[in-house]
């Protein structure tokens, strides 16, 4: 059985302060939770090696927002994969819609972070998923993208990745995609794995969903067959909302 998983993107928020007292709070609200969810924090570069310190040997996974494409060499502003690694990480978010946006990354870029990723001993949590108006053509886009973004990859190192279907229009937004959405999506995300690595890595990778992810709606969103977890941004960033949901994600599937 996959383990759930939970992936909380910080972005660019919390100070060093902010982010001790936030672990504090989730590490004694969420509790034996930790035990049942595979729960990964992203936060910004900057408290990385105080969270990780915070989180004290703790069951949670600590994650950057991005990585170098450069092993190393001179890329001044850039962070490579094996200090990432060396802060502590165990998994990396690769090719979220505001990267792309922000700094220009396509599907090949992000394939070369994979790779870097993957060399450095990084779990990549891949961002696959449609652009803001490409809502009615999900499921094409979604095959276009996965053999880029995985080229080179082994079954092996895909059965250790997580999918994050994350449309651009449902991120920021005042509620998720809808459930129909959402199971479609990551069903297409499974399938096209199955019929690519086999069942075994199908199997083995988590598929989750994000995208305006809340308290509310997240119980909905875990009927979705094919959904392992979710992603939240904003109530990410919330250690009460977020064990709520830590809680829901283990309930619905224990
Ligand atoms: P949101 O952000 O939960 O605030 O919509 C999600 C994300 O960008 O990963």
């Amino acid at each position: 059985m996959r383990k759930p998983f939970a992936l909380s993107n910080w972005k660019m928020a919390m100070t060093i302060g902010e982010a001790q007292s936030y672990v504090g709070e989730l590490l004694a609200t969420a509790g034996d939770l930790l035990e049942r969810v595979e729960v990964v924090l992203c936060p910004p570069c900057t408290a990385l090696h105080v969270v990780g310190q915070a989180l004290g040997g703790r069951p949670v996974g600590l994650g950057a927002q991005n990585v170098s494409a450069h092993e190393g060499g001179p890329h001044t502003g850039q962070v490579p994969a094996r200090l990432l690694a060396d802060a502590g990480c165990r998994w990396v978010l690769l090719g979220h819609w505001e990267v792309r946006r922000d700094l220009g990354e396509d599907d090949a870029l992000v394939n070369r972070k994979v790779r870097r990723a993957l060399e450095a001993g990084l779990r990549p949590v891949l961002l696959v998923g449609e652009a803001r108006d490409r809502r009615g053509a999900a499921l094409d886009d979604l095959a276009q993208q996965l053999p880029v973004l995985l080229a080179g990859s082994r079954a092996s190192d895909v059965a250790g990745m997580a999918f994050l279907y994350e449309p651009e229009w449902a991120i920021g937004a005042a509620e998720p995609a809808p459930l129909e959405h959402v199971a479609a999506g990551c069903h297409a995300i499974r399938t096209w794995l199955r019929l690519v690595y086999g069942d075994g890595t199908a199997g083995a990778a988590r598929v989750i969903y994000g995208g305006s992810v809340t308290p509310e709606y997240a119980g909905e969103l875990l009927k979705a067959p094919d959904v392992d977890g979710l992603g939240a941004g904003r109530r990410g960033r919330d250690p009460q909302a977020w064990a709520f949901i830590i809680r829901l994600i283990a309930e619905a599937r224990r």
